[in-house]
């Protein structure tokens, strides 16, 4: 979708948007229309009772005296109540109702407007990131359907007085959604397409002067030891990648911040197989991991103010002749060794050894990492907050409170020594799992073990990580969600 900016002007073709908050009287640009159509609009609004409010609409088609093809007016209630995330409603709904009436090519017309939470120019720029996240699809997989399915809207043009400081800001957040479509398009593919290898080969094009992309293959990952990585791995033909993104915009001897995903490509459980029912699913449990390549390349794209360093581990986990089995030991990186009780446990394997790997090389000054980690997780949260996890409080309270301003809410969980114990193994110094109960912490306690004093912070994204709704900024399927709320973080906290 392409948008544009000018001044305001009555547009001669197409359609047309006016935004009207409510208990607005016709004034501006809504005066101006009106006259045009000899009171049409006026009339339209009396009739149907349309006050403004959030979630009103009302569409005149063939305006008197217009060559256009309609006037959408759509409500966004109380201009005292107007924030960045209502901005974002505001702008996906928009999206929604002009693909819903086939609409391609529009005109917003946006008056000025005081009294509002944020200033005027970062309402409209939210509006338009609104519009942006709302209008995206997965379409590459469709051939005789295309057409039927795909969105019509193809260019927006967004008339408001004085577009330049929106212009600007619109320009350097939109590389923010540019990252979370990376990350949803990761999210979607399915896993014949996305492996462990063709994961590494995309993103290695995410290289950049500003940005290393290091692909370390089998034989390195062996070499380095990670056992617990590869135990996963070995029941698959598909084999392992472990990919270091290394962006470098902060000062030299500065620490890195530090980001770690889950990339399983495919969890099929191994032996311990799961219900076909919803397998499918799986080809998702690589979101993590596709959040740290969503979250890197947005850090490059806007050249932020830091040192991060991304790692994520690429695994398949599928049962065959060669696959783990339960009751298996595996020395991890770390040297400490785990007993695996059930194959299926295996985002705390791959991620035992990343967590490891990167503390240790890299000696980062924070290590956040995200995980579709535990089924468990979405009985207690649902698809609204991730789980989140921590060693540290003022980590726990920067991300929360990041989370807060993107609308990507993160509920934290206890970690305690009682529940550090229903992981400890007879034959090896861990577990792979708990007993009944509690099954986030345990896996969360797991991890934990792997971390030595770096402040640590532990997303489980299971239940966000794919959309079975729509939402007006998330479409139904992969949501991208941490891209955002992590950039918040690095924004708030690193780079002032
Ligand atoms: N990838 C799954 C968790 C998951 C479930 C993600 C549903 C998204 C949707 C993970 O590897 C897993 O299988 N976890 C098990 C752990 C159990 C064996 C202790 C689970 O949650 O059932
Ligand atoms: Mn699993
Ligand atoms: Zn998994």
């Amino acid at each position: 979708m392409k948008i544009s900016f000018s001044k305001i002007s009555m547009p001669q073709k197409h359609n047309l948007v006016i935004f009207v908050y409510e208990g607005q009287k016709l004034t501006g640009s809504l005066k101006k229309i009106d006259l045009k159509t000899e009171g049409q609009i006026s009339k339209a609004i009396k009739r149907s009772n349309f006050t403004g409010k959030n979630g009103q609409n009302i569409e005149v088609i063939s305006p008197n005296k217009m060559n256009i093809s309609r006037i959408l007016l759509i409500g966004i209630g109380d201009i005292k109540k107007q924030d960045s995330l209502l901005a974002e409603n505001i702008g996906g709904k928009t999206a929604n109702l002009l693909n819903k009436s086939k609409v391609e090519i529009a005109y917003l017309i946006m008056d000025n407007l005081d009294g509002m939470q944020i200033t005027f120019e970062k309402f409209c720029s939210h509006l338009l990131l609104g519009l942006r996240l709302s209008n995206y699809q997965f379409n590459k997989y469709l051939r005789n359907k295309l057409k039927e399915r795909k969105n019509s809207l193809k260019e927006i043009f967004f008339m408001v007085n004085n577009f330049e400081l929106i212009k600007k800001d619109f320009n350097s957040t939109s590389k923010i959604i540019d990252g979370v479509f990376l990350t949803r398009n990761l999210v979607s593919e399915p896993a014949n397409e996305l492996t462990p290898k063709s994961f590494a080969e995309i993103t290695k094009k995410l290289e950049k002067p500003n940005m290393k992309v290091e692909i370390l293959l089998p034989n390195q990952i062996k070499n380095l030891k990670m056992n617990a990585l590869l135990g996963v791995a070995q029941g698959s033909i598909n084999e392992p990648r472990v990919i270091v993104f290394r962006y470098n915009g902060g000062a030299k001897n500065e620490k890195p911040l530090s980001f770690i995903g889950k990339g399983v490509t495919f969890d099929s459980g191994g032996i311990s197989i799961k219900p076909s029912q919803g397998m499918e699913d799986m080809k998702w449990d690589m979101g993590g991991a596709g959040v740290v390549a969503g979250l890197m390349s947005c850090l490059s794209n806007r050249k932020a103010k830091v040192n991060a360093i991304g790692v994520v581990g690429l695994v398949e986990n599928m049962p065959s002749g060669s696959a783990q089995r339960p009751g298996d030991v595996v020395q991890s990186m770390s040297g400490q060794t785990i007993e695996v009780i059930n194959t299926d446990a295996e985002g705390r394997l791959v991620l035992a050894d990343i967590l490891w790997y990167t503390q240790k090389k890299y000696k980062p000054s924070i290590m956040v990492d995200l995980a579709t980690l535990t089924g468990a997780i979405i009985v207690a949260l649902g698809e609204k907050y991730a789980g989140l996890f921590s060693n540290d409080d003022l980590l726990a309270e920067r991300l929360i409170g990041a989370g807060k301003k993107v609308n990507e809410l993160i509920w934290r969980f206890p970690l305690s020594e009682d529940y550090d114990k229903l992981i400890n193994s007879q034959i090896a110094d861990v577990k792979n799992v708990g007993s009944r109960g509690a099954g986030s912490i345990t896996a969360a306690q797991f991890l934990q073990r792997f971390v030595n004093k770096t402040p640590w912070a532990h997303l489980d994204i299971a239940g966000v990580t794919w959309g079975n709704s729509s939402k007006p900024t998330v479409p139904k399927g992969g949501t991208g969600f941490g891209v955002r709320l992590l950039d918040q973080f690095i924004r708030d906290n690193y780079e002032k």
